[in-house]
């Protein structure tokens, strides 16, 4: 399992940058630069260096713990993927290609692709610090065409990329980024109901294309969740000091809200259901939301149960759980 904790060497470069520089004014930057992603404008508020740097500071470790449980569930149902290559699209400061990294020894051969200048710029000196991306192509330039060139990987990721793009530029930018997995896509979006909206849109989109989703479904069929409700995980992650001085923020940690979906061109023969949100562990039952392959359904777990009990209580939301695994009351959910 990779932690959600940014790996040591990383911390330590980007603390090691912001060495000598204003904290105040990394705080500055990092709020203006959250205010343009809430009111719904993209990276491109993100224009030097400090502002680079204050970007990843705030929020790097946050979408760097999202893409690592999302890398962890995947492991989870195909444990034997070793990707050798990687294509990290909409890369920015490099946060998946680290947890990819993290994720699979088996990788080797590193391609980023980023729109952003300063972004880049950043990404290659923390890549710097590391051994293991010695022989990263790091690509400037807009995703498409930049993609377009490439070749193909068996692992492509695209975090917290599609909310920047319209959706014609998004549709298309989907079948390529198909066209060039040979195993797996991953792409993960905020954990809002606009995120998943997103992710739910891409996901039946290639699966018209033949693709099969790996997690978080237990199914290739329709999502058979209704709004307002929606798909969407929790990642506790760490603060370092830093971290917290440029939030401005109290806590030693923080919980990171996102959507996901990996989907694999081989179909995939253990499909374990999918708990939904967080179980409510009571003295007589565990009572968890589940998504399985024949929908949703609030599975009562009763302690009589003994063995089924036990196991239920250590359940946790966005974990995999067998179907043998769910024992006894399952009652269908709205
Ligand atoms: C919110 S950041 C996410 C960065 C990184 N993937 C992460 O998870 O931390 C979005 C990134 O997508 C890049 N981006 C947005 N639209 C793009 C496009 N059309 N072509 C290339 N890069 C793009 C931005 O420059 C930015 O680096």
């Amino acid at each position: 399992m990779t932690s959600p904790a940014l790996p040591a060497e990383l911390t330590a470069a980007l603390e090691a940058k912001l060495h000598g520089l204003s904290r105040s004014d990394a705080a500055e930057r990092s709020a203006r630069i959250s205010e343009t992603y809430r009111s719904g404008g993209g990276s491109a508020a993100i224009r030097g260096e400090a502002d680079a740097l204050a970007y990843a500071l705030a929020r790097m470790p946050a979408t760097y713990a999202a893409v690592a449980a999302s890398l962890n569930a995947l492991c989870d149902i195909r444990p034997d993927f070793t990707p050798k290559a990687l294509i990290d699209i909409g890369a920015g400061p490099g946060t998946a290609t680290w947890a990819a990294a993290e994720t699979f020894p088996s990788l080797a051969d590193f391609t980023a692709i980023d729109a952003n200048t300063a972004l880049r710029t950043l990404a290659l000196d923390l890549f710097n610090k590391s051994a293991r991306f010695s022989h990263i192509h790091y690509q400037q330039g807009e995703a498409r065409a930049a993609l377009a060139n490439a070749q193909p990987a068996d692992l492509v990721v695209a975090s917290y990329l599609l909310g920047e793009m319209g959706d014609t530029e998004r549709v298309g930018l989907t079948d390529l980024m198909w066209a060039k997995t040979s195993g797996t896509l991953l792409v993960v979006e905020p954990g809002t109901p606009a995120g998943y909206a997103r992710i739910i849109a891409l996901r039946a989109q290639l699966i018209a294309l033949g693709a099969h989703v790996a997690a978080p479904c237990p199914h290739d069929g329709e999502c058979p969740l209704v709004a307002p409700d929606w798909c969407h995980f929790t990642q506790r992650l760490p603060r370092s000091r830093a971290h917290q001085q440029v939030k401005g923020a109290e806590l030693p940690f923080e919980d990171e809200k996102f959507a996901y979906v990996a989907l694999t061109r081989t179909a995939i023969a253990r499909r374990p259901a999918r708990v939904l949100a967080q179980p409510d562990v009571g003295k007589v039952e565990v009572t968890a939301k589940l998504c399985t392959p024949g929908g949703v359904v609030l599975a009562k777990i009763p302690r009589r149960a003994k063995a089924d009990y036990a196991r239920a209580r250590r359940w946790r939301w966005g974990d995999a759980v067998m179907e043998s695994e769910v024992a006894s009351t399952n009652d269908p959910s709205s």
